[in-house]
């Protein structure tokens, strides 16, 4: 892709502000910072339009816990179409990680993420949306 340089007029307060985040996120560059910045405005309004996001939904929970893989197994069905894939991850005796990749309507995404989390005995869920392409 073609890369094109412009000059760019900010108030001395917004680019303090500019150069905390690089700070904080540990860019390289003001450019950097900025394609950062453009990109997650980009996914924020496909996500908040309904497009179709590619992510992933993390849930940690207790393994014995009644019901619960059943439960889970039974949500992942139903989105079946928006699900990539799943990894399951035993953390130690009684916990598990589960991550699962996404794609497909925003909406239906976080609408999966919501039911998995509402599931009784998850001790924290979580989802990621990214560009799906
Ligand atoms: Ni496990």
């Amino acid at each position: 892709m073609a890369v094109v340089r412009f000059g760019v007029s900010l108030e001395k307060e917004l680019l303090e502000s500019l150069d905390k985040i690089i700070n904080e996120n540990q860019f390289s560059n003001r450019s950097q910072a900025i394609r950062f910045l453009i990109k997650s405005n980009i996914v924020k309004s496909k996500w908040e339009s309904n497009s179709i996001v590619a992510g992933s939904i993390t849930l940690v929970f207790q393994h014995h816990k009644s019901d619960l893989l059943q439960s889970i197994t039974d949500i992942q069905h139903q989105y079946h179409e928006e699900i990539l894939s799943s990894q399951h991850f035993h953390l130690d005796h009684d916990n598990c990680l589960e991550v699962i990749a996404v794609r497909g309507k925003a909406k239906r995404l976080n609408e999966l993420a919501d039911k998995l989390k509402g599931v009784k005995g998850i001790n924290h869920g979580g989802i990621t949306m990214s560009q799906s392409g």
